[in-house]
This record gives C-alpha cells, structure tokens and sequence, in this order.
C-alpha cells in the first residue's frame, strides 16, 4: 500500500541545487557545462555498476532492497517495539560503528531534542541510551541512570567478536545475572542471520529474541534493516515511513541522466571535487535534528571510500577526509577557515524547509539598532537566512558549495536522505573503481587491540608491537 498520497510524497521531495558548484557562480573555480559533460562514461559506468549489482548479498549490496523486503519483519518489529515500550524504563543499544551511528542520528533527528528529559507520559516510550564506546567512566555513569532490571539492552553486532560491544556484552549479562533476572528477558540481540557468536550466546542461554542483520548488509549500510529499525520502532518513529521515504529517493535515483538523478549528480560533483584536490567534504546541517546524520555519513563515506587499492588491483589511496559541522553553530567556529583557508574542501549544506517550531522572536531593545531588527522575526527565519548568508558567503570567496534541502524534517524525508547518501557513495565508489562495502583498514587496529590483551593467535603481533615498534624514550619529551 502506497505510503500516503502521491501529493504528499511529492511536496516532501528532497532538493539538490548544485548552482555554487557551476562556472557560472564560481568562475574558473568552478566545473563547466564540459566538465559535466565529460563525466558522462563514468557517470553511466556508476549507474549501469549499481543497477547490475542491487540486492547482490555476495557484493554486500543487499541494503538496497530493505525498502522492499522487510514487510514481516517490519511487523515482527513494531510488535516487539509495543512490548518493550510497555514494558521498560530504558532502552540501550549496545553497539559501534555501523550498528551504533543509524539510530543515534535517527533518534536525534526524529525525537524530541531533550526525549529522555520529558515525562514519560509525554515521552510515552522508554528513555534512551546508545553507548557505543568502552570508555569506563561512560559505563559506570550509564549505571548510575539504568537499572539493568528495568532496561531492555539491544545487543547489536553482526560478527559478535567486536570487543567494545561484546566487553559491555559480559558486563551487562553479568550484572541481570547479579540482579536474578533472566538476561533473555532483558536482552535483544541483531546480529548475523547464523555466523557470530550472538547466535552461539542466544543458544547458550535457550534462545534470545533475535534480529537478522541480513548477509548483504554492512554496518554502515544497516540502518534501513533491524539495526535501526527496532530502536527507531521502540521511539514510536513511523519506521515504514521511513522505508518509504527510501523507496521514494530510489525511484527518483532510477534514471540514468545525471540532470534528473540526484545522488548521481552529487556523486558526479565529488567525484570531480575529489580530482581537483578538494580533498576534504565538509557536511553542515542547519538542524540540531540533522547534527547526528553527519556523524553517520562520515562513517559511511570515510570507510567505503577512504581505499588504497582499485577492483583490478593498481596502487590507489583514495578518499575524501569527511567533516562534521553544524550550522550556524560552526559559522562560529570553522568558517573562517573555510572561506580563507586552502581550496581543498567541499561543503555540502542540509537545510531545511519548514522547521518542527518557528519560534518568534520577541519585540525589544529597539533603541539599540544591532539588536532591535531582530524582532518580529522568527529564530526559523533567522537559521535559514545564516544558511543563506554563509553559502553565499562562500560561493563569493570561490568555495564549492551545495544545498540538499529537506521540505521537513520527519521519517518520510530523513529515510529519501539516507537512500540518496547511500546511494550516492555507491555511486562514487564505483567512478573511483574501489570496492565500496569492504573496511580491511579497520582490521589492523582491531587486531593490535587483541594482541595488546592477549588474545589467543596474536603472539606474533605482539611481539611485533614490542619489539620493532616499541616507542623510542629518545622522542618521548
Ligand atoms: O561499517 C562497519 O562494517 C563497521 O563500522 C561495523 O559496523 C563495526 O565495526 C561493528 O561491527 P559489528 O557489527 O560486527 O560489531
């Protein structure tokens, strides 16, 4: 069944204008009409490489059919989500990375700014919590607002052997246990459909309700699947809007021409961004609602992009080192930099149409002329025309600069959003010719973690880290 009407969905469309991109605003710093037209090949290599390879678990591109083939699972969610909303005072996932970042910027964007303040009779769902770092003193504090009995822990890791999450795993398993509850009670586990050991724990304990995360879904793909689903579920936010909302951007995203297909443009735009040197992308959301999306987007785009070795196997190192801003908040803070430092960023802006609130500003203080212009307008009026002033301002200094423009902020647009961005470093990945949905960069540092805490396997590496690469007392000051 369609998700509302045809009307609507359209006034909610989400909006590229990639003018401060173009010759024609940037000069000589800015790409021609030849430019564009010379990306041509590759852009229809990209297109042709996403549509060829959709729903390819082997290729990890499984996620772009979860706006499709979720429907039971979708309602096995929602009838979960009543139970634990009945249910507990709190909510936590247990994750990191790719099964922590979706529903921390979910939860920013679609709930109240201060949800876990508000009385629970406002709130109506549990308080929520996603603690995705072993940081002891963010546990031992997390233990002073939950009690363990009245929380409901969303263990979510697809291979159960990350240690951050499976270190506050045995804590918190062991805590129920102290508490005499029965940890299947209080625990829900995403994870992979059989491999990991969540499976190998839930057998263990005589079965934990389980989610899949599926086989052609990585982590910084998930949020689409239960990963997100379920927290977004347990906040009461309207999960298949949010699935139709990606469904939407798809079909948008379904033509070939780079004029009528927004995430292909914007991958076009980076793409030539990245071979001119603009070697960083800065994100800057004119939302308090969208701050979190930034965090999830640099992990989607640093790790499927950030690569040193292309499909056929040649030397590379590629990448665009991602930035997390927010506006006007940062215009205090790092534009500066960004209209007089080097040419070697990209800023993409999100903004937003009609904001939740408008929130008027009071008359006053009209004998002092720097602050009485200010009432009678409205705080809604006042972000949109900083986000204005400052693409402007950049566009004039000869920075590169595009607007993706959300109509509103609900689940509808912020799932077209995720799509789009998903969909645009596929996109991306493919004009650079690196495998998009892989991270073996992560891995070293993983395994010098085990090594560090004696993990059975990584003598070697130890020995390696204690020897050869033992830090020298002469450069330690
Ligand atoms: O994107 C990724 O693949 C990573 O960020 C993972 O999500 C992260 O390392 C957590 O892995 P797991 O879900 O196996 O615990």
């Amino acid at each position: 069944m369609a998700y509302k009407t045809k009307e609507w969905r359209d006034s909610m469309r989400l909006v590229l204008d990639y003018n401060n991109v173009t010759d024609k605003f940037l000069g000589e710093k800015g790409f021609s009409k030849k430019q564009f037209k010379d990306m041509k090949a590759k852009a229809d290599h990209a297109f042709e490489f996403v549509k060829q390879n959709r729903g390819k678990d082997e290729l990890f591109m499984g996620w772009t059919e979860l706006p499709y083939n979720q429907k039971e699972i979708v309602a096995d969610i929602l009838a979960t989500a009543k139970n634990v909303r009945a249910k507990f005072e709190n909510f936590v996932v247990l994750g990191i990375g790719g099964s922590a970042l979706g529903p921390i910027a979910i939860f920013q964007a679609l709930c109240h700014l201060h949800y876990n303040e508000l009385p629970k009779k406002i709130r109506k769902g549990p308080k929520f919590y996603v603690e995705d770092n072993v940081d002891p003193v963010r546990m031992k504090e997390l233990l002073d607002v939950v009690d363990p009995a009245k929380t409901c822990f969303n263990v979510i890791s697809k291979s159960g052997a990350t240690s951050e999450t499976m270190t506050q795993y045995l804590i918190i398993a062991d805590l129920l246990k102290k508490a005499g509850v029965n940890i299947a009670d209080n625990m829900i586990f995403t994870t992979d459909a059989a491999r990991g050991n969540l499976n190998k724990i839930s057998a263990e304990l005589g079965g934990i309700k389980s989610y899949v995360l599926p086989d052609g879904v990585g982590g910084r793909f998930s949020e689409l699947c239960p990963v997100g689903l379920l927290p977004a579920a347990v906040l009461g936010i309207d999960v298949n809007g949010m699935l139709a909302g990606a469904a939407y951007m798809d079909k948008i995203c379904s033509k070939r021409s780079i004029d009528e297909n927004p995430a292909l443009m914007a991958a076009t735009i980076q793409y030539m961004a990245m071979e001119s040197g603009k070697n960083v992308g800065v994100l800057m959301p004119y939302s308090d609602n969208l701050k979190y999306i930034s965090d999830w987007y640099a992990q989607l785009w640093a790790e499927s992009l950030g690569k040193n070795k292309t499909l056929d196997g040649q030397d590379c190192n590629v990448g665009q080192t991602p930035v997390k801003t927010l506006g006007v908040t940062d215009q205090h803070s790092q534009v500066q930099l960004y209209t007089e430092g080097p040419f070697d960023k990209i800023v993409t802006f999100l903004s937003v149409g009609h904001y939740k609130e408008v929130s008027p500003i009071a008359h006053g203080c009209e004998n002092i002329p720097d602050v009485g212009f200010l009432g009678g307008h409205t705080m809604e009026e006042l972000i949109q025309a900083e986000n204005k002033a400052t693409a402007f301002a950049l566009t004039k200094a000869g920075r590169m600069n595009y607007t993706i423009t959300l109509p509103e902020i609900n689940a509808f647009t912020i799932g077209q959003l995720l799509f789009l961005f998903e969909l645009q470093t596929a996109y991306t990945g493919a004009m650079l010719n690196i495998d998009t949905f892989n991270q073996p960069g992560v891995e070293a540092g993983k395994k010098a973690t085990f090594a560090l805490l004696g993990k059975a396997g990584y003598e070697a590496q130890k020995e390696e880290m204690d020897g050869a690469y033992a830090p020298d007392p002469k450069f330690i000051i």
